[in-house]
């Protein structure tokens, strides 16, 4: 009787040391994000000085917008050339920001190409031509 009770209890023992194992496993939590929004991340160089990605007319951007505030104002923003124009206008209209001259072409460009805005496909396209088809119930 009494060893029925020790191998009850050794069992018991045994059962919730697995039980411990899956409530460990249960702690992985899913990625937060999906995937493709942060993949790109191991091509991409930042420059350790501003954050900004490393690309030809990175100088430029670094000469005429880093005076003022943080370039992370930048990495955190993706706009369309056209987007990037009206917020220099902006800027020029509302912070004193100068005249960027020829200089503004090389700083759209990179803003353009490095900056424009993201896509993050997390569905299937809609279908097209769906054939639809009358339930016949019998
Ligand atoms: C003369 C100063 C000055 C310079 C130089 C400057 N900015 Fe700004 N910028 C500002 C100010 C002021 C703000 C507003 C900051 C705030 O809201 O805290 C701002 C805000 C921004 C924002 C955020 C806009 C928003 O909608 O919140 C972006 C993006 C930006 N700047 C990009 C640039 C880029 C690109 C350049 C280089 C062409 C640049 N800045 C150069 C003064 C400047």
């Amino acid at each position: 009787m009494r060893i029925a009770l020790i191998m009850i209890l050794g069992l018991g023992l045994l059962l919730s040391s697995f039980r411990q194992e899956s409530s460990v496993n249960s702690k992985v939590k899913p990625l937060a994000y999906p995937v493709n929004t942060v993949s790109f991340a191991d091509t991409i160089k930042l420059d350790p000085e501003t954050g900004l990605i490393v690309d030809e007319n990175l100088f430029m951007v670094k000469a005429q917008c880093t005076g003022c505030h943080s370039t992370k104002l930048i990495s955190a923003n993706h706009f369309s050339r056209d987007g990037w124009k009206q917020k220099i206008r902006w800027m020029q209209a509302n912070h004193n920001l100068w005249e960027l001259g020829e200089t503004e072409k090389q700083v759209l460009d990179y803003l353009e190409k490095n900056y424009a805005p993201v896509q993050v496909v997390s569905r299937r396209a809609p279908l097209k031509d769906i054939q639809w088809y009358d339930l016949k119930l019998k």
